[in-house]
């Protein structure tokens, strides 16, 4: 092993469903110098990624902070804090991450009502409000934009319904945030949690995450202070304190609050990538940003139809920065996707479950959201499965749009 040399990846240009290429800026940022857990550096950099993640959330909510781990942690420490063994959970499901939502709510131990739709589809309000009002959950949990199916659930109202009916909103908004609309005090929602990997333009490694004082309530129910933190006696545990000491969201808070109490040593340069994801976002602007990808978005759908592929799925509940598309009978998907890799160095993706193999999911996000990805990937698609017509007809579309 002692010749081997430092790394060295390959090029590759990641238009698939996520991971994406990292902005160039953020991998600057991630090379910066350390500094130590309590140097005022440290803090006033935490207090300014909440500050920036708040308008990225387009939130006021004060518990605003990152969790260290890929955007799984995020849902893991939303669930596990929240919910106790017992309570009753309503999770709209219409692809593999809605199920993850069910299996994390299950291993809290929580009581699970899944609103089942078929793949491709999303979930009506109505239906969702008609379980809701049945079982009076403690928590509605959803996840705007699949990633697995690429639809994209609207929220609008759903945070209203579920305060009617004394419920919390949660959402796992890790590929949607900062390309589709998203409101979380507008649309009424108690908790969000997301990763940096989709149209945050960063590598995985971070969870941005946020909690409406309701939200905050329903941990502190169920959080103490970590015996030998502070001086004297740690408060004495509730009876359903949280079960991970690394996902308590109230230790959490208490280490990114104005209390500071020491929790895990906090991944310093993961703070500075998601620092930066949204520094680079909020100066472009959150809307402007969400414009982008949907323009892109367009551009890239309208050129995979001029290829003569078939797009998945409700059209009207499209996610503007993934897609998905049926793989072409006779086509050996596997076997382009690597043609793509190894020839042209882009990767797109296959899906999962009853999905794999079925459609490809070609992404425009993050810095990727640009003509120049969108019309080299379909050029290269189109070189691969020796058809045209993709990247004039993603052209046109971006035409349309400059000039309509
Ligand atoms: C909607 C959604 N939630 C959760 C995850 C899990 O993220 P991670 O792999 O960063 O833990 C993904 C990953 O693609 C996702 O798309």
């Amino acid at each position: 092993m002692t010749d081997l040399g430092p790394i060295a990846p390959p090029e590759r240009l990641l238009m698939g469903p996520g991971p994406i290429n990292a902005d160039p800026r953020v991998l600057q940022a991630m090379a910066a110098p350390l500094v130590g857990q309590f140097d005022p550096f440290m803090t006033q950099t935490m207090a300014e990624a909440s500050e920036l993640y708040r308008s990225v959330f387009r939130t006021a909510n004060e518990a605003t902070l990152l969790i260290d781990g890929t955007a799984r942690a995020g849902v893991e420490a939303v669930l596990v804090s929240v919910l106790a063994p017992g309570d009753r959970v309503v999770v709209p499901c219409f692809g593999r991450f809605g199920h993850l939502l069910v299996e994390i709510a299950q291993r809290c131990g929580a009581e699970v009502i899944k609103v089942d739709v078929p793949w491709g589809e999303v979930v009506p309000l109505g239906r969702i409000e008609a379980v809701v009002a049945e079982v009076e959950p403690k928590l509605v949990g959803i996840v705007p934009g699949d990633t697995s199916t690429t639809m994209c659930q609207p929220l609008d109202g759903l945070g209203a319904i579920c305060h009617r009916h004394g419920a919390l909103l949660y959402a796992d908004v890790t590929a949607s945030l900062g390309g589709n609309a998203f409101e979380m005090d507008a649309w009424g929602l108690d908790a969000a949690s997301a990763g940096l990997q989709k149209c945050l333009g960063g590598p995985s490694g971070s969870a941005p995450l946020t909690l409406s004082p309701a939200a905050v309530e329903a941990v502190r129910a169920r959080s103490s202070v970590e015996a030998g933190l502070v001086d004297g006696d740690a408060t004495r545990p509730p009876a359903e304190r949280i079960r991970s000491n690394y996902f308590d969201l109230g230790m959490i808070l208490d280490y990114w609050g104005p209390r500071r109490l020491n929790h895990h040593t906090e991944a310093t340069s993961m703070l500075y990538a998601a620092r930066e994801c949204a520094r680079l976002l909020v100066v472009e602007g959150v809307e402007g940003a969400v414009d982008r990808h949907r323009r892109n978005g367009a551009a890239l759908a309208a050129g995979l139809e001029g290829l003569d592929l078939r797009l998945y799925g409700d059209q009207a509940h499209r996610m503007h920065n993934v897609l998905a598309v049926h793989i072409p009978d006779g086509v050996d998907g596997d076997a382009v996707r690597a043609e793509l890799l190894e020839t042209h160095g882009i990767e797109i993706g296959t899906s999962f479950g009853p999905l794999h193999g079925r459609v490809w999911r070609v992404g425009t996000m993050g810095v990727n959201a640009r003509p120049e990805p969108v019309l080299r990937t379909l050029e290269a698609l189109g070189r691969v499965l020796g058809r045209t017509g993709g990247v004039e007809a993603a052209t046109a579309q971006y035409d349309q749009e400059a000039h309509p």
